[in-house]
Parts: structure tokens; C-alpha cells; sequence
């Protein structure tokens, strides 16, 4: 069947996330399959708006799947939130006589992506968040990776924290969402997950601790999410309550950098293959989304509208796996 689009764009916006190369590659090497020509936009839209254009053919995207970060780097560029600023956008765009675009970004991107459907450019989403607060997948690029380098983090800092028989606050990112933090409390058997979508008591918190100590136990490790944050002021709340010497450890952007899991590699190259897929299908306004096991595509717009919450068993488990 004959491609609906012969030329198409990529760029990757907002945060970075371990993945977004496999991304990249995968759309740019699809795209030439299908005898497509591709573009990169350096910057995101910030880019798009200074033309920062650069031709990419299949050399350009050898040696970079088991890299971290965007070759195409990312950047926010708030002033794209002006529907001014978003016509002016689409008519770069189409002045580089390019019939599709392939967005890489969370939620705020996809915004931007929704825009430039909306102005007659053929545009498809890829989740791409290390936060995996997008509402319409279960699966968004750079989680994974994410969440091992925490865990990975987190042991260490266990170990530790057991030698001196202390506390350790540690806070893994995650924006407003506790995703991060919930796996994490999982898989590093933490004795406490303070995440922004479930309130926490912390006068509770401080009798475990003293409970604890009291029955034994060496180490109370608690994995903060960024949207609780104050992880340092808690230290010190805690340790002067408790007299437990209380560490605050906030992991940070280590945590978007490092090469990609497997299963970011993989599901990422799906998806910017599935991107390319759905533009030379004739689609516009559409997110690459994956839900029980397979992959599917949303309207933008229905995606955004799209609520979720962490799941409530993975939530109570945390809590009944730390007794
Ligand atoms: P993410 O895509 O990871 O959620 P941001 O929220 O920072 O990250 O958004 C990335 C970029 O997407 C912004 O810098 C801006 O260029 C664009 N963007 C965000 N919100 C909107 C919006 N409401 N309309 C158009 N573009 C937007
Ligand atoms: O959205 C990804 C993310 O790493 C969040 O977890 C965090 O809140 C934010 O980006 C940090 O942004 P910046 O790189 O601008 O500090």
C-alpha cells in the first residue's frame, strides 16, 4: 500500500527519558523502509521554532539504542502554550514542505502535538516520561530504566543505612506522580512509600520507628516521591523524634540518564515504529499508547482527558510486605 506520507519529521520534547534513542531509531529506520524521508527538529518545539532541521538517514541513528538521553536533545519551550506561537509552528513546519511529525514527550508534548494537529499538520505521540503519569498507557518510555537505576541506588543506600543502624530518607523523582516511588518501595522491600496520590502520617511513621528500633531493627529505609519532597527537613523531623540518625538521600537526574533496560529498548522501538505505521496509515492526532499486553493508539485529545490513579493493590501490598 502506498504510504499516505512521504516525508516525515521527529523531534523529543520536555524530559528526557533512557529510550527515546531506540525511539528515534526506530521511526528514522521504518520511515526508510517505507521509502520515507526523515527529518529530525533538534530542541522540541523550541527547536521546531528556530528550524532547526538536520536530515537523518539510517547511518545517523547506528550506535545509539543502548544509549541514554536524545540525540535530538529536548527542551521546554513554554511559549509554545500560545496559540500565536503554535500557528507560527505550523507554518515553519509546512514551509519545510513535511507531510507528518512524530512527537516524543509526556503529557505538556502532547499537548504541543495536539496543536499542531489541529493546524493541519499529520502529528502522532510517543509516551516518552521516566514519570509514567500518562493516563492512556501503562507503559511510557524510560520508566523502566528509571526505576532499576532508583532500586539499584536504593540497595546501596541500604546498605549503609544498616551499617550505622540509621534511617535513610531517599527521593526518587516522579514529578506529581508516586510511580517511582511505589515500585521502588516494592522491590526494595522499603519500610515505608510516601507518594503524593496517598496521604501519610508521620507522627505514625516516627512511633514505627521507635517501635522498630525498639524490637531490633538496624535499618528504616523510606522512599519518598519528589511530590511529597522535603526529604531533608523530614531527616531532621525524624531524627530529633526518634533519636535515630536520620539520612536524607534525593537521587535526582541520575535517574533520566544510563543506558536502557531491555524492556525500554524494545517497547520503544515499537512504538516509533508503530508511529510511522500510523502516519503512513493517513492517521493525524494520535498517541502510541500500551494496554495488557498490547499496543494501541488513542486521539490525543481523548488521551488527555484520560484520568488514572496508581493501582490501590500494589499500594496496600507496599504496606503489608514492610511489616
Ligand atoms: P512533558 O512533555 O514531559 O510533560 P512539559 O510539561 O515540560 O514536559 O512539556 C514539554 C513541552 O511541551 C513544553 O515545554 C511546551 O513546549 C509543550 N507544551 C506543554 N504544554 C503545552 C500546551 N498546553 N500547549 C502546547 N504546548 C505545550
Ligand atoms: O518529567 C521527568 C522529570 O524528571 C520529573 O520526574 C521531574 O520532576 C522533572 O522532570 C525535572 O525536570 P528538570 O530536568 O527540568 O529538572
Amino acid at each position: 500500500m502506498e504510504s499516505a506520507v512521504k516525508s516525515i519529521a521527529v523531534l523529543t520534547s520536555g524530559g528526557d527519558a533512557p529510550g527515546m534513542n531506540a525511539a528515534i531509531r526506530a521511526v528514522v529506520r521504518t520511515a526508510l523502509s517505507k521509502n520515507i524521508k526523515v527529518k529530525g527538529i533538534l530542541r522540541g518545539f523550541a527547536g521546531l521554532l528556530e528550524e532547526e532541521f538536520v536530515e537523518l538517514d539510517s547511518k545517523s541513528v547506528s550506535d545509539i539504542i543502548q544509549r541514554g538521553g536524545t540525540i535530538l536533545y529536548t527542551a521546554r519551550c513554554p511559549e509554545f502554550v500560545k496559540s500565536e506561537v503554535q500557528d507560527q509552528g505550523a507554518e515553519i513546519f509546512k514551509k519545510h514542505g513535511i507531510d507528518g511529525l512524530v512527537v516524543i514527550g509526556g503529557d505538556g508534548s502532547f499537548k504541543g502535538a495536539a496543536a499542531m494537529a489541529k493546524r493541519g499538520v499529520n502529528t502522532v505521540a510517543i509516551p516518552g516520561t521516566i514519570d509514567l503519569d500518562i493516563a492512556c498507557t501503562e507503559y511510557s518510555i524510560g520508566f523502566d530504566s528509571a526505576v532499576n537505576t532508583a532500586m539499584e541506588t536504593i540497595d546501596k543506600v541500604r546498605d549503609t543505612s544498616t551499617s550505622h543502624e540509621r534511617c535513610s530518607i531517599i527521593e526518587v523523582m516522579g514529578r506529581n506522580a508516586g510511580y517511582i516511588a511505589l515500585w521502588c518501595g516494592i522491590a526494595n522491600g522499603s519500610e515505608e512509600i510516601l507518594i503524593p496520590e496517598r496521604d501519610h502520617n508521620e507522627e505514625r511513621i516516627i512511633k514505627t520507628i521507635i517501635e522498630k528500633r525498639n524490637s531490633g531493627k538496624k535499618h528504616y529505609i523510606i522512599v519518598n516521591a519528589e511530590g511529597i519532597g522535603n526529604s531533608e527537613e523530614m531527616a531532621k523531623r525524624i531524627e530529633e523524634a526518634t533519636g535515630m540518625q536520620t539520612r536524607a538521600t534525593i537521587i535526582g537526574h541520575a535517574q533520566r540518564g544510563g543506558s536502557p533496560t531491555t524492556i525500554d529498548r524494545v517497547y520503544a522501538s515499537i512504538m516509533g515504529a508503530k508511529a510511522v505505521d500510523l502516519l503512513s496509515q493517513g492517521a493525524s492526532n494520535r498517541i502510541v499508547a500500551y494496554e495488557k499486553g498490547e499496543f494501541i493508539d488513542y486521539d490525543i485529545e481523548e488521551a488527555l482527558a484520560m484520568k488514572k490513579d496508581i493501582d490501590q493493590y500494589m499500594y496496600e501490598l507496599s504496606k503489608k510486605l514492610a511489616r
